[in-house]
């Protein structure tokens, strides 16, 4: 294995605006929306610390309380839960506090994923990272980030998580162009577009929210204009990356995901992803899937 760097930091941007979720993102980040009882971006936190990044920069706006709060000691909750000896509620809220050394920063105004991800640069150095979004959500049966910074130990540079979409999708996605590697699951990027037109699409292969990036990203995010809605995309960086060569910040590299990703950052795929959730937890599922059973039989008829 070539002798990179180790990934020991992770980034999540958290301070897009949520319009798709209006009006509840109005005064709480869409991240905060829960599912089932864990608000959306805990699972991001765990997913990054059982990959071993114990360091979790969130990138933050408007509404940073809560979820600041929701990674904090909630001193009076805890005396609560002590003092009705609800010890099993008591530790899940401690065990929150102790999950990852967390670090926030504001991005300020909400100019795109590539500026969120910008303002990570000061606490970032000259490390590669991972980033994680929020909205999406990866099953920790199938660990993505644990082969992505495998898969950045062996070829340097960067790397994006890809899953194949049906053609009608690919709009709705960042798109890549790909070579194959010497293995399976993973492909050399030569070229990356933002959400295009069906039939302009490189390959039904679309970008999910999980990426190991070399730190050469800011340097190239600094300099990339503001694309697609008047943001800074990601997606042109790591387009600019995937043509460049080791020596300054490339390649890209794309692993081959076939695992559960659920969405969460539109109200439909939200639901979806709620209802799975809640019929894959052992203590909800014997009475919601009967529960389900009947409410859509009614419906149905
Ligand atoms: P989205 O593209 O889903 O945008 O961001 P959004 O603003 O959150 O949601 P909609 O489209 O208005 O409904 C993808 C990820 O990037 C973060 C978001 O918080 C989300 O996790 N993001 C986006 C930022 O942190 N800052 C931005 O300026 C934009």
């Amino acid at each position: 294995m070539a002798d990179f760097e180790n990934v020991t930091k992770a980034v999540v941007p958290a301070a897009g605006l949520g319009t798709r979720f209006l009006p509840a993102t109005k005064a709480t980040p869409k991240e905060m929306l829960p599912i089932v009882d864990k608000p959306a971006i805990q699972y991001v936190v765990e997913e990054a610390v059982s990959a071993g990044l114990l360091d979790v920069l969130m990138v933050t706006g408007r509404h940073k309380r809560s979820i600041e709060d929701h990674f904090d000691v909630a001193y009076e909750l805890e005396d609560a839960l002590r003092a009705k000896g609800d010890e099993e509620r008591l530790s899940q809220v401690q065990e929150l506090v102790d999950l990852a050394t967390m670090h926030y920063v504001r991005q300020g105004e909400p100019k795109g994923l590539g500026h969120a991800v910008l303002c990570a640069k000061q606490h970032v150095g000259d490390e590669p990272f991972a980033c994680l979004l929020g909205d999406d959500l990866i099953d920790p049966r199938d660990p993505l980030l644990k082969r992505m910074i495998e898969v950045r130990g062996t070829y340097g540079g960067s790397v994006i998580a890809l899953m194949e979409v049906p053609r009608e999708q690919v709009s709705l996605y960042g798109c890549a162009a790909i070579e194959a590697t010497e293995q399976d699951d993973v492909v050399r990027v030569t070229d990356l577009v933002e959400k295009p037109p069906a039939d302009e699409a490189p390959s039904n292969w679309a970008v999910i929210g999980r990426y190991v990036i070399d730190p050469a990203v800011f340097e190239v995010l600094e300099n990339t204009p503001p694309g697609r809605g008047g943001e800074i995309q990601l997606t042109d960086a790591l387009r600019t990356l995937a043509s460049r060569g080791s020596d300054e910040g490339g390649p890209v590299h794309g692993v081959l995901f076939r695992g559960r990703r659920y969405d969460t950052g539109n109200k439909l795929d939200y639901l979806r992803t709620v209802v799975q959730f809640a019929a894959g937890r052992d203590d909800l599922a014997p009475e919601f899937i009967p529960w389900l059973r009947e409410f859509l039989d009614q419906a149905g008829s």
